[in-house]
């Protein structure tokens, strides 16, 4: 075989070994409060004003560390949040299970109803979309947290009537939207079915 013919052979053999994955929405890779990196804002640098409370500063330790030290915290947890969000801060899981459940509808959701991307505030101040990684909700996957309330069991007409609700200024009911109690079982209760007996039952008389 020729030595153009060996190259040939090589690609297609190599093309045949490429295995497609799928992948889920990607985290905005920019500025946000769904960024993992520090970059500069204008709400958020060197220059911007910071100081405790007069109460904070009786119980809290000022520590003395490098500031890479508190940016390498800050921007692992997505509880930090590194510039103002919304009145509404719409936290969406997209981690594996959540995703699985198609967490990616709800994200599209999300963004065409408020019109911003991931990592944006509406210019309202009332709504700010973050992708978060697991939220400890996965069996009652997707969900979002919103503000201190998990909605769970989402399809993407329940996100809308979500934010719909938020809109009009009311609190929607947090937990599962699927008519289900917290996380017992989606098809139906297979145990427990019926109210227990109290202590000692089945003994005998006089034991
Ligand atoms: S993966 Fe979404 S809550 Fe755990």
């Amino acid at each position: 075989m020729s030595l153009s013919g060996l190259f040939r052979s090589a690609v297609s053999h190599s093309v045949r070994q490429i295995r497609y994955v799928q992948r889920t929405a990607q985290c905005a890779g920019g500025s946000g409060a769904a960024s993992f990196v520090h970059r500069d804002s204008p709400e958020n640098n060197q220059d911007t004003p910071f100081d405790f409370t007069p109460e904070n500063y009786k119980v809290a330790e000022i520590l003395k560390m490098p500031a890479m030290r508190v940016y390498e915290v800050a921007t692992f947890y997505t509880m930090f949040n590194r510039k103002p969000v919304g009145k509404y801060h719409i936290q969406i899981c997209t981690t594996t299970p959540c995703m699985l459940r198609n967490s990616d509808a709800i994200v599209k959701c999300i963004k065409e109803k408020l019109g911003i991307a991931v990592g944006e505030t509406t210019s309202d101040k009332l709504f700010t979309i973050t992708e978060v990684e697991c939220l400890g909700a996965c069996v009652n996957a997707p969900m979002v947290q919103i503000n201190d309330n998990y909605y769970e069991d989402l399809t993407p007409k329940d996100m809308e009537e979500i934010i719909d609700e938020l809109k009009a200024g009311k609190i929607p009911k947090p937990g599962p939207r699927s008519g289900r109690f917290s996380c017992e079982p989606a098809g139906g209760l297979t145990s427990l079915l019926e109210p227990p007996k109290g202590p000692g039952f089945g003994l005998q008389p006089g034991l």
